[in-house]
């Protein structure tokens, strides 16, 4: 079962052909998702051949290919990790009975809603990034901007894949309405936040998949678990894709600090903006933007919602096997609760805190990114630091989103906030800067000015390999 069939119009290893309904259906859809892809995803670059990864199996050692191939030939399926024998719930009321292998009618509604959501980032970040290919700093960079690209259309693939087979009508509704939403249309928007935000430019693109991109491994976690088994088998398979982005985001930066540092050092005194290089407090706003933005993602402190997908089976912990109580009817959750400009501590029932049980691991993901980082300054003998903001800053979901707070956490007197702004977040000056350097290089091998080149080549290929054809 792990190999997948690639004689199909549409690759999967699910035994799609057996099932013609399905298998027309999806097929029905496939030229709209290509229209889509022509129309709101990568311009210009559909012609070019990128040298891209293919899943050839779900198996967790050797599962992609390496090869040329033009996006819009890109063998877009549906691939779920090995059905486990036996495999239980995991978690919540229905702990220990047999994993479902169809939708549970009584939770019908709410598990609709998990996947589309979850379905509705992956087009809208494609539709995010759609003009970066025109700034590229490399050919490795374009050719990773394209791999993440192609990627987040399969997951979308995944998730219909669900909506289409196991949801009738309303699924099929839900597919084609995935394909009619834009990323920051005022009057057809994506439905998550961070997710309408622009992404004009390859600092804003190493955040957002350092960070937002973060967000989405951490909910793949989560319904990694889940008790509905083809959204648990469709996710651990989305994970293993999935890392690439982070690898992409949080080197990316890393690689932005690190020619800073080296502008720094070489010109001692200088200022370097005048050097063509980022300066790392810039660099540190577009951190706080990006990851404030994507802390709003995992929702409200307390919520009712995430009490009942985890009391119902359908969205567990990451790694819920970390924990030897899969109940959580017992232990309470203590978080600060902000009224009248003071914290006071309270405890919420467990259950109700799932949001925020999900943030800490996801907070904490990130901190080690932010140590990554700083490693690269204090090897340059760079003395500046960078800081992942705390969860309170520049909040507009839960808790703090109604009170202001600075990168550290600490609430702001009136007023206080519109002085210090321009120290915490980018700024118009700052933006124009950034997007002054987007500049395309395409000569292979060769790196824009403001970021140093990655240390080793995607899959073991030399520097100067040339991942995008001419
Ligand atoms: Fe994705
Ligand atoms: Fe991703």
């Amino acid at each position: 079962m792990t190999s997948i069939d690639y004689s199909q119009k549409i690759p999967n290893n699910v035994d799609l052909s057996s099932d013609k309904r399905l298998q027309r259906a999806l097929e029905r859809w496939q030229p709209d998702y290509i229209e889509w892809w022509r129309s709101a995803g990568p311009t210009d670059f559909n012609e070019r051949e990128i040298y891209l990864r293919t899943a050839v199996s779900v198996d967790r050692d050797g599962w992609a290919n390496f090869g040329y191939v033009p996006m819009p030939d890109y063998r877009w399926g549906i691939f779920l990790t090995e059905r486990e024998a036996d495999r239980r719930v995991g978690f919540g009321d229905h702990e220990g009975e047999d994993a479902w292998q169809e939708v549970p009618g009584e939770y019908r509604n709410w598990l609709r809603r998990l996947i589309v959501t979850q379905a509705d980032t992956e087009p809208a970040s494609v539709e995010q990034q759609r003009l970066l290919g025109h700034t590229a700093p490399s050919l490795y960079d374009l050719r990773n901007l394209f791999q993440v690209n192609v990627e987040e259309g399969r997951h979308l693939w995944a998730m219909v894949y669900l909506l289409q087979s196991y949801f009738g009508r309303d699924g099929r509704e839900e597919a084609d309405e995935l394909l009619d939403r834009r990323s920051g249309n005022p009057d057809h928007p994506r439905i998550l936040g961070t997710f309408n935000e622009p992404c004009p430019d390859w600092l804003s693109f190493f955040c957002f998949t350092m960070f937002t991109d973060r967000d989405g491994k951490f909910q793949l976690l989560a319904l990694a678990e889940s008790g509905f088994d083809p959204l648990a088998r469709s996710c651990r398979f989305m994970l293993t894709e999935e890392a690439h982005h982070m690898f992409v985001g949080q080197t990316g930066v890393a690689r932005v600090i690190q020619r800073t540092c080296e502008l720094m050092n070489e010109n001692p005194g200088k200022d370097v903006c005048e050097l063509g290089g980022i300066p790392l407090d810039l660099i540190q706003r577009y951190v706080n933007f990006w990851a404030s933005s994507s802390v709003d993602l995992f929702g409200a402190e307390v919520s009712s919602n995430a009490s009942n997908f985890f009391r119902s089976g359908l969205k567990g912990r990451a790694w819920e096997d970390r924990y030897d109580d899969h109940q959580a009817l017992e232990g309470a959750y203590e978080f600060e609760r902000f009224q009248d400009g003071a914290f006071s501590t309270e405890e919420v029932p467990l259950r109700n805190a799932m949001n925020e049980v999900l943030r800490d691991e996801y907070i904490k993901d990130n901190e080690k990114g932010v140590v990554y980082w700083n490693r690269v300054c204090e090897k340059a003998g760079v003395e500046f630091r960078f800081q992942l903001p705390h969860r309170r800053f520049n909040r507009n979901i839960g808790e703090y989103g109604e009170g202001r707070f600075d990168p550290e956490g600490n609430p702001l007197e009136e007023g206080l906030w519109e002085v210090e702004v321009d120290r915490w977040l980018p700024t118009q000056a700052d933006r124009d800067l950034v997007l002054s350097l987007m500049k395309p290089v395409t000569e292979p091998g060769r790196m824009a000015g403001w970021i140093a080149p990655p240390a080793k080549g995607i899959n073991g290929q030399s520097a100067d390999f040339e991942y995008v054809l001419a």
